[in-house]
């Protein structure tokens, strides 16, 4: 048995297994832990009425949970038109977009029809984008499938595709009416997009949570063979961080930027290596190496044989060649930087991290060299 942790001090609003996302301004949403089968009756619960419903999954999804999802909504009065993608990144684009557009004209949606959004953060991204457009609006609810979409991208009202001048570039923040999440879908996840989300799971507790860090660290191998008993509180409590950042930064303007933590870096590296060469997830894994790193050359009070130990656990043995100086120019274009600024990540500490603009060529990389030596 994992001992559970404390309740995290900064929410306040946890009740049961429901978490309230109170954002500065405007309606708050509840992101749910809870058996998928109580998908309708919470739907119900917050104002969805029965009726009709679409549901947007990809393939993958679909074979596993699709007909349960389906069914357990028609038993609860909805009426279920579902859309089914192809896995990946690759239908994050509004040629698909615009296919989900046709889709819903043609069943007759109005601005009351629920869109559900099941699957990894792709479905999310994809799904969210669709329902704060179609009609200028629908209400959404994610049901996210990976550990990913679970503690990230579900919570915090990023939606959106990519376009061939970059990722993420065509988006909208949209609050979900709710997000429903059971840990028990994780259990079907191949190990690689496991390790994925545990890159941004340790990303949390790094940047805010030196407790969670401990808990991690101190059942690393148990986490990284993703033993079922800690599965639900490593999953509360990845969420709890992110809650807690995007209930007092909801649209970037300043803490919300600490989740960048790594992505910099990794998002030069994924781009250098060739997008898909390298998971998103070990690209941050191995950006965090490279910031990490660099916050401990500056002294800052960081353990990073221990702390780097973990994430090369998350990394690749084999890596394609990536010449320093190209990584360098990426990251100099990364679309984080403000005006000529790059607005670099660091830690200060274990569970607290820092802004830094100062960042010199060498340092960056000298940084680099270290992440893919
Ligand atoms: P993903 O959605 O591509 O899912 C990964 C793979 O797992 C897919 O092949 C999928 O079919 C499969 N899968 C999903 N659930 C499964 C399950 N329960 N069992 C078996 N297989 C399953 O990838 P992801 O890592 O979940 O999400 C990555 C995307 O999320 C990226 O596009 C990234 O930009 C985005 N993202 C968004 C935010 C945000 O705040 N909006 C945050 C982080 C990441
Ligand atoms: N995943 C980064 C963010 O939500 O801001």
């Amino acid at each position: 048995m994992f001992p559970r942790l404390s309740a995290n001090p900064m929410l306040e609003e946890r009740t049961g297994d429901k978490v309230v996302v109170p954002p500065p301004t405007g309606r708050p949403y509840p992101v749910i832990t809870a058996s998928r089968s109580q998908l309708a009756q919470t739907m119900h619960a917050h104002g969805l009425a029965g009726g009709r419903c679409f549901v947007v999954t990809d393939d993958n999804v679909a074979e596993l949970y699709g007909a349960e999802i389906e069914t357990s909504l028609t038993d609860g009065d909805f009426e279920v038109s579902m859309q089914i993608v192809q896995p990946g990144e690759a239908a994050k684009d509004l040629e698909i977009v615009s296919d989900l557009y046709r889709w819903a004209f043609a069943e007759g949606v109005d601005r009351s029809t629920p869109v559900v959004a099941l699957g990894g953060g792709v479905i999310g991204d994809l799904t969210g984008f669709f329902a704060a457009t179609v009609l200028r609006g629908v209400p959404l609810v994610h049901v996210p499938t990976t550990l990913v979409a679970q503690v990230d991208s579900s919570i915090g009202g990023k939606t959106g595709v990519n376009h061939v001048s970059g990722k993420n570039l065509i988006g909208s923040f949209y609050r979900p009416t709710f997000t429903l999440a059971d840990t028990e879908m994780l259990g079907t996840l191949p190990d690689v997009e496991w390790r994925n989300g545990l890159s941004e799971v340790l990303k949390h507790a790094l940047i805010r949570d030196a407790v969670f860090y401990e808990w991690l660290r101190s059942n690393w191998s148990d986490v990284t063979s993703r033993s079922s008993a800690l599965v639900p509180e490593l999953v509360s409590r990845a969420m709890s961080i992110k809650i807690d950042v995007v209930a007092q930064d909801e649209f970037e303007g300043g803490l919300r930027r600490i989740l960048n933590f790594g992505h910099t870096f990794g998002h030069a590296i994924e781009r250098i290596a060739g997008f898909g060469t390298i998971g998103h997830g070990a690209a941050v894994a191995l950006g965090m190496r490279a910031a990490c790193w660099l916050s401990a050359d500056r002294g800052r009070s960081v353990p990073l044989t221990e702390v780097d130990a973990m994430l090369r656990d998350l990394t690749p043995s084999r890596l394609p060649r990536m010449p320093v100086d190209w990584l360098l120019q990426s990251m100099r274009r990364d679309k984080k930087r403000i005006g000529d600024t790059l607005h670099l990540i660091l830690l200060e500490s274990v569970g607290r991290a820092e802004i830094v603009t100062d960042a010199t060529d060498s340092e960056l990389r000298a940084a680099l060299d270290f992440a893919l030596s």
